[in-house]
């Protein structure tokens, strides 16, 4: 079966032909970035207008890329939600209309459930169950995975995901949009432990997260120093090894709870590499181990929701010709595959 992916939920319009026999065969992925970096953030409206004018030059680019034509696709994914209504609406506008016009089934395919399974493009996949801890600009959450569709939500951010709080410290030191990549930058300049930030709700039981009082204290940090490129580099630092820490605790007591010994990282955070080393090592320690995508397939992209959308498509979920965004959509409502 092979499956073409349309991802809009945000900022990236991502295009992928996946294949269960042969793999990925291609992917394209366009980055509003730019369109976006002078406002600090994104702009829905925008990002909406921007996925129209990319997205029938990308699916072009992705079918010739993989040397098929409409003949060859067997099934269109997109991604039905969580992300902005209107950037949704396009890619499932498009994905609605092509499977009418090329009499192929479609199916709209949950964005989180996308990210949680990108590991599974790699060489080395993980097997069920496994805990999966999902971090990006919109979520964060940690995930008892027993099968495709078959997720337990064991713990959320009551606040900021981890990507926003990585971008709104970022924008607080003034570092442009996006600024989780930069930031990161920043912190490897920095010493270690100069500075030491909380790490918030590790002192009480339970998987949930908050990162907004992190922020809090960036921003008295940053108010309270003086004003040079150590100093900044340090405070990154410092703000990056809280996150990444809180995040280990959390891993480690959820591991616990579970009995799982294997963990997925997965969401643009898990892009930053001192998460994956911090947590390569506590699972090394514990005997277990720890997957992940590799860096583009960490951030938004095609190629995880082409994947994902086939298996519900060759389980037979196959959905009707409306047209569905769904701005908030519990990952737990999912039917299992
Ligand atoms: O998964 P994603 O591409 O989009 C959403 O679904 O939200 O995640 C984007 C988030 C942004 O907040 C971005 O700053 C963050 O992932 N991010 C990083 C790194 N790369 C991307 N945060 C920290 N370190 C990184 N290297
Ligand atoms: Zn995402």
């Amino acid at each position: 079966m092979r499956v073409i992916g349309i991802e809009t939920s945000c900022d990236e319009t991502g295009i992928a032909v996946y294949d269960d026999e042969k793999g990925l065969l291609s992917h394209a992925l366009y980055s509003q970035v730019k369109l976006h970096a002078d406002y600090g953030g994104v702009v829905p409206e925008l990002a909406s207008r921007d996925h129209v004018r990319k997205i029938i030059p990308l699916i072009k680019q992705a079918l010739s890329d993989a040397n098929c034509t409409q003949d060859d696709i067997d099934g269109i994914a997109y991604t039905k939600g969580p992300g902005l209504v209107g950037a949704l609406l396009v890619g499932a506008c498009v994905g609605r209309a092509l499977a009418f016009a090329w009499g192929k089934p479609a199916v709209g395919v949950h964005h989180m459930e996308g990210h949680l399974l990108a590991p599974m493009l790699e060489e080395d996949v993980p097997e069920f169950p496994f805990l999966a801890l999902l971090v990006s600009g919109g979520h964060s959450m940690m995930v008892a995975v027993e099968g495709i569709g078959r997720y337990e939500v064991l713990g959320e951010s009551v606040d900021d995901a981890a990507g926003e709080a990585f971008d709104k410290t970022a924008k607080l030191m003034g570092l442009d949009y996006p600024g989780g990549p930069r930031l990161a930058k920043l912190a490897a300049k920095g010493e270690p432990s100069h500075y030491r930030f909380p790490r918030p709700m590790t002192d009480r039981p339970g998987l949930d997260f908050s990162f907004s009082g992190l922020k809090t204290f960036a921003a008295n940090t940053i108010a309270a120093e003086p004003d040079d490129e150590q100093t900044r580099a340090n405070i990154a630092r410092a703000f990056e090894e809280a996150v990444v820490d809180t995040l280990a605790i959390k891993c480690k007591r959820a591991l616990k709870q579970t009995g799982y010994n294997r963990l997925v990282i997965a969401g643009g955070v898990s892009a930053n590499s001192r998460l994956r080393e911090s947590l390569a090592e506590m699972m090394q320690s514990l005997g277990g181990k720890v997957y992940y995508p590799r860096g583009e397939f960490c951030t938004d992209n095609g190629a995880m929701i082409a994947y994902a959308g086939l298996q519900r498509l060759k389980a037979g979920q196959i959905e009707d010709l409306a047209v569905k965004g769904m701005p908030r959509w519990p990952l737990d409502s999912l039917p299992p595959v």
